[in-house]
């Protein structure tokens, strides 16, 4: 079963889509099949990986969330092997009028994913810079939440209240639900108040603090003009590096965990 990860922080500009569309890439490339939800009505997401908004007639995100049409069928494949996508574009912003007096309205997302599930390594989910509805659905349906933030002072107080509606969807609504990490974006190293916040994000969260940072990276923010993610892009860029390396912190903090020393297998053929 595919492993489910909502790309949130309420912020905007924070490096959200980034994230998604590049930690969804080098997942890819890493052979773990994997799906990028675009769940953000601006579209970015899709656009970003070079699909025009404008072909995708009633086809996206929020025709399946509404169940008029089987998530699968809206799912394309992008250019890179193992990488696809299911698109949006600004129907979805409908959806989150609309599915006020819906039952069971938080979680129609989850309801959506259930069938394609079994067919994903991972499946990321990019959400608005909001708590509203869309996010509210992303993290009903996720096993864990991934945030990207900037090092700004403003960001520390978003923070809190993100974990906090974390919290209160954990406790209602997905008691599974937990904090995959936070990974800082857009660092710059040679600014002390970046530090200082990286400092307080280890102090509250330790090891929840992903080890590799996202350096400011022109690349990265001209990759999507392109349509592609920064792999194909620029792969030897400093952003591409840095993606590379906290997927493959995601990738090793998800491994089944190994057996403990000392306890041996009642079978000796039996693998781990
Ligand atoms: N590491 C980086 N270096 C340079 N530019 C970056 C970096 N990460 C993101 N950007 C740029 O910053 C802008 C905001 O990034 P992005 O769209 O990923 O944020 P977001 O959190 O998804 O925004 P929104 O809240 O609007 O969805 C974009 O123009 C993007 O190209
Ligand atoms: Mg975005």
């Amino acid at each position: 079963m595919g492993k489910i990860i909502s790309i949130i922080n309420q912020k905007g500009g924070v490096g959200k889509t980034t994230s998604a569309i590049n930690i969804a890439a080098s997942l890819a490339v890493a052979e773990r099949q994997t799906l990028l939800i675009d769940f953000d009505p601006q579209g970015n997401a899709t656009s970003g990986l070079g699909i025009q908004a404008a072909n995708l007639g009633e086809k996206t995100v929020y025709e399946a969330l509404i169940g008029q049409i089987p998530l699968e069928e809206i799912v394309v494949e992008t250019e890179l092997p193992g990488l696809f996508v299911a698109p949006a574009n600004q129907n979805l912003s409908g959806a989150e009028v609309e599915l006020v007096g819906a039952i069971a309205r938080e979680q129609k997302l989850l309801r959506a994913i259930e069938a394609v599930r079994h067919k994903f390594h991972y499946i990321l989910i990019d959400c608005p810079p909001s708590l509203g509805l869309l996010t509210i659905n992303a993290l009903t349906a996720s096993d864990s939440y991934l945030v990207p933030m900037q090092c700004e002072y403003f960001s520390l107080e978003g923070l809190s209240q993100l974990v906090s509606t974390a919290g209160l969807i954990q406790g209602a609504l997905n008691p599974k639900l937990e904090l995959e990490g936070i990974l800082l974006t857009m660092f710059d190293s040679r600014n002390n108040l970046a530090h200082q916040v990286m400092d307080e994000v280890r102090k509250h969260f330790g090891d929840k603090l992903f080890n590799t940072v996202i350096p400011r990276n022109v690349k990265l923010s001209e990759a999507p003009s392109h349509g592609k993610p920064i792999l194909l892009y620029d792969i030897e860029s400093k952003g591409a590096r840095s993606y590379l390396e906290a997927t493959k912190e995601i990738i090793e903090r998800n491994l089944p965990k190994q057996p403990r020393p000392g306890v041996t297998n009642m079978s000796p053929s039996a693998t781990v």
